[in-house]
């Protein structure tokens, strides 16, 4: 077996936290394994929970349009998660639990080798950039960091719940499309 397989099977078989006792499935993420763009969501949802599968729900399907709006495909990229496990009643995910789960994001990292990452929503940013970092201040502008390049976006659940959400999301993936275009 592939050490991505390897790392898969661990994901899809840990119990390291007590996320463990409450899933369903833990989702591991989707798309390609070698792409140039990585997406960090927060966690599972109760789709992706019931799946298996990141960002399937109402927010995937904002995520998959926002793709499509720029020419990507949701095989083109990576789909992935801070934490692997739903947390119950969709409760943001307990700094512990962080802990315990971010070791697995470090290593898919390590081996997808992005270009660049786009953290969708605070606690990713958070957890992979600077806890300080002011996501209305920060979204849409490229962060070099530690030797990655971050891009900052908002979380495709926010739109659902504010409207305007939506255009500041469309500028999000556009400076993506325009940092690709530059060649990264
Ligand atoms: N929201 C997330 O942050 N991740 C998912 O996979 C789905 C919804
Ligand atoms: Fe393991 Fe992460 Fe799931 Fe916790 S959330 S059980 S650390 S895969």
């Amino acid at each position: 077996m592939s050490a991505w397989d390897d790392l898969k099977e661990a994901v899809c078989n840990c119990t390291k936290c007590g996320l463990s006792q409450t899933r369903t499935n833990a989702v591991f993420g989707e798309g390609d394994p070698r792409a140039d763009v990585l997406f960090v969501g927060e966690g599972p949802g109760k789709d992706e929970d019931l799946q298996g599968r990141p960002f399937v729900g109402a927010a995937g399907k904002v995520l998959t349009k926002m793709l499509d709006e720029i020419g990507l495909k949701r095989e083109d990229v990576f789909i992935g998660n801070i934490i692997k496990c739903r947390p119950p009643k969709n409760r943001d995910p307990r700094p512990d639990e962080i802990e315990a789960c971010k070791q697995y994001l470090f290593a898919q990292i390590a081996q997808i080798e992005p270009k660049v990452i786009c953290t969708l929503g605070r606690h990713s940013l958070h957890t992979l950039v600077k806890p300080d970092i002011s996501i209305s201040r920060e979204h849409g502008k490229p962060i070099r960091w530690e030797g990655m390049l971050y891009l900052p976006m908002y979380h495709p659940a926010a739109s659902l719940y504010r409207g305007q959400i939506m255009d500041y999301l469309r500028f999000d993936f556009q400076q993506l499309r325009d940092l690709l275009d530059r060649g990264v």
